[in-house]
């Protein structure tokens, strides 16, 4: 799926001429750099894999003849962060992506705490402290958009993913009422929240998710959902999930969240 070319120009003027993307090397990030690529956005991209990263930056700067930056950075160090907002600083850089973040799942009680809290680093503490700055930059010069990566676990407790579907509720509500606060400053503010989708994620957050979407049939409604609204459920797949689970009481909806999640994890 490719954006139309009104879309690329709408984008370019209300947000253009760079963007940042994180987590640009894989899936939905990926995905995203490549259309904003296309469109004739100048990138600055994240991720803490150099190789992969540098493969990325050469691929989209040959590609698309922009320039494109890359920052090999870990987002749950402090110091990951500000390495990404000290490259921005002297940019026009008017459009940030925050799709770095992973998923992990399992029964709570077996799980390492390690490995939780540096999920909330990564999914919710560098995303804080990326859109506090650019919010603020963005405020200023009346102008920017910002697009934050909540999910379909987002809307409820989910039984055996319940810390990432705790980050993602955060997100989710740190999105939803940004959207309102910074309108008047003229600052968009999206939160993407998809279903299941094939990408690095599901091996990692160690599930097996059955049906997916693409990161092809997710990123162009996202990006076109920008500046018009401030929730997309991108996909078919991701809308009949969502409007499935949404006349349950929030309880059942917990449940049934578990059942799924017990089904893509082998618990019970
Ligand atoms: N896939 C789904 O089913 C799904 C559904 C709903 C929401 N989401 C959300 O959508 C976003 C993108 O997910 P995806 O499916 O595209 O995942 P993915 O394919 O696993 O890609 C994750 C990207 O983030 C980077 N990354 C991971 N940890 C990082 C860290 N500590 N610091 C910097 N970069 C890091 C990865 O590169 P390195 O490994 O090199 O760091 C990679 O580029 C995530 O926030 C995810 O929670 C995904």
């Amino acid at each position: 799926m490719r954006l139309p070319d009104s879309e690329k120009k709408r984008l370019m003027h209300q947000y253009g001429p760079w963007a940042l993307v994180t987590g640009a090397t894989s899936g939905i990030g990926l995905e995203l750099a490549m259309q904003l690529a296309d469109a004739g956005f100048n990138l600055v991209i994240n991720a803490r894999q150099m190789d992969t990263l540098q493969a990325t930056a050469d691929s989209l700067s040959k590609t698309y003849g922009i320039r494109v930056i890359p920052v090999a950075a870990d987002n749950a160090e402090p110091e990951g962060v500000e390495q990404i907002i000290e490259t921005c600083r002297p940019l026009d850089l008017n459009l940030v992506i925050l799709a770095a973040g992973y998923g992990t799942s399992g029964r709570f009680t077996e799980s390492s705490l390690l490995t939780e809290i540096n999920l909330l680093r990564v999914n919710c503490e560098a995303v804080l402290s990326l859109t506090h700055y650019f919010a603020q930059k963005f405020a200023r010069q009346q102008r920017g958009g910002i697009i934050l990566f909540s999910s379909i676990v987002a809307f409820q407790g989910v039984p055996f993913s319940a810390n990432y579907a705790a980050s993602k509720a955060y997100i989710q509500s740190l999105a939803e009422a940004l959207a309102v606060e910074l309108q008047p400053s003229g600052v968009d503010i999206l939160a993407a929240a998809p279903g299941p989708v094939a990408s690095g994620f599901a091996q990692r957050a160690n599930m097996n998710m059955g049906q997916t979407l693409t990161p092809q049939q997710v990123g162009v409604p996202i990006l076109k959902a920008l500046g018009r609204t401030s929730l997309v459920r991108p996909g078919l797949l991701t809308k009949i999930l969502s409007y499935a689970l949404m006349t349950a009481p929030r309880a059942l909806k917990v449940r049934i969240m578990g059942k799924i999640m017990g089904g893509f994890t082998g618990n019970k």
